[in-house]
């Protein structure tokens, strides 16, 4: 691999511009916003970096080929004219992911089928063996995006998704991804200081998240492995100099993060989890409901990941969001408050006016990331509203 090579990052819809300043903090060159991916360049330092340190990239892929295939004969010729023992041993383990946005092509399977096919045939012709297909210990991962008739081949450096920190363990709380909670926070443009709350934090999140951007901690510290670990070019005296680098460079957190939910049992997997994150003593958690918190004195942030309700009729869900906005403007004056949704229609029960609003993905549910800021007089402005409602 040359020393400077192209790379391209990817993430959800609506992180892109996040994941390009995290780019440009973390030294990355050329970097350029895209749809989902942010493409940029740099060298195997900048790769481990990514890996490392991204809060909202999910993969960190390096394209090696582009060709253009309308049907599987071209696909397969394309994928062979590639020199795979350049990236893989002859028995090693490889997995193929495909994503696919074109009419020429539409079983990404069936795609992933032909792409080992050409490898291995490649292989077998040359050497007379050939590598296996291994879906959990791959050596290579590669990435295959067929956009039209246009094929682009990647070697996957992140393989497992980078959401994966590796200090969450399952949980039936409906949990929002861990990229997702940090790209939230960092479009707040919250600096990591002062009073931070979530009262809704179900399994810890978006707390979790908050805690490492003030500590400045690498998200995947505690991750078992990356891809590129298992590369032919893997420099582990690099890695673990980019790791002792990022260490040093953390802080003491200046920020006061608490979390609360109604049910214990949130509560008791949110400690679990910060814990295991390395976070434990950077956050508060208490078992209460909304309705029964308050803000600290001075003022902060608070983000809410609220049930949305999409099941409930509107009278009973609306409800609970016009509890929300009342609880926001009698007890959290000075606070910036910011709530996810899908239900557009409850978003609008809160009752006050958003000055911002972010389209985002939770999942695959598309929602609405509103900011509403409460200062004196938001009571008023509630009331006249309530008046005349949207
Ligand atoms: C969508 S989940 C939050 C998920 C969280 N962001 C995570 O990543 O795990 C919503 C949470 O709100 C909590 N909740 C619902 N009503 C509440 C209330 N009135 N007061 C406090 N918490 C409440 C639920 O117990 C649940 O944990």
């Amino acid at each position: 691999m040359k020393s400077s090579f192209n790379m391209v990052a990817k993430t959800q819809f609506g992180l892109e511009e996040v994941l390009a300043e995290e780019l440009r903090n973390l030294g990355a060159e050329e970097v350029e916003a895209h749809n989902r991916a942010v493409s940029f360049r740099g060298d195997l330092e900048t790769m481990y970096k990514a890996n490392l340190c991204l809060r909202t990239a999910l993969k960190v892929l390096i394209p090696i080929q582009k060709f253009r295939a309308k049907n599987e004969q071209q696909l397969y010729d394309g994928i062979k004219k590639i020199n795979w023992a350049e990236y893989l041993d002859k028995e090693g383990r490889l997995v193929i992911h495909t994503s696919l946005k074109s009419e020429f092509f539409n079983h990404s399977q069936y795609v992933s089928l032909k792409t080992k096919d050409a490898i291995v045939d490649q292989f077998r012709e040359k050497f007379g063996v050939r590598p296996s297909v291994d879906l959990t210990h791959p050596d290579l991962s590669i990435d295959i995006h067929i956009n039209r008739d246009e094929v682009s081949v990647s070697l996957d450096s992140s393989a497992e998704s980078l959401h994966r920190r590796g200090y969450r363990t399952d949980s039936t709380l409906a949990p929002i991804n861990e990229v997702t909670a940090a790209g939230m926070i960092l479009l707040t443009g919250w600096k990591g200081e002062g009073n931070y709350y979530d009262p809704m934090c179900g399994s810890g999140t978006l707390l979790i998240e908050a805690a490492m951007i003030a500590k400045n901690m690498p998200p995947n510290l505690n991750r078992a492995q990356f891809g590129f670990e298992r590369w032919n070019n893997y420099q582990p005296e690099l890695f673990d100099m980019v790791r002792k680098e990022a260490v040093a460079n953390m802080r003491e957190s200046k920020a006061n993060i608490v979390g609360s939910d109604k049910t214990f049992k949130a509560i008791e997997i949110t400690r679990e989890n910060c814990t295991r994150a390395g976070v434990d003593e950077d956050v508060k958690v208490s078992n209460k409901r909304f309705e029964e918190s308050k803000g600290a004195e001075g003022g902060g942030i608070m983000i809410i990941n609220p049930p949305y309700g999409e099941r409930l009729p509107i009278e009973e869900i609306g409800a609970f969001y016009k509890m929300m906005g009342d609880q926001m403007k009698k007890e959290f004056e000075g606070y910036d408050v910011w709530i996810i949704s899908s239900n557009i229609e409850a978003l609008k029960k809160v009752g006050l006016a958003p000055s911002k609003k972010i389209p985002l993905y939770n999942g695959a549910l598309e929602c609405r990331f509103h900011k509403f800021e409460i200062y004196k007089g938001t009571r008023d402005k509630k009331k006249l509203a309530e008046q005349n409602p949207e």
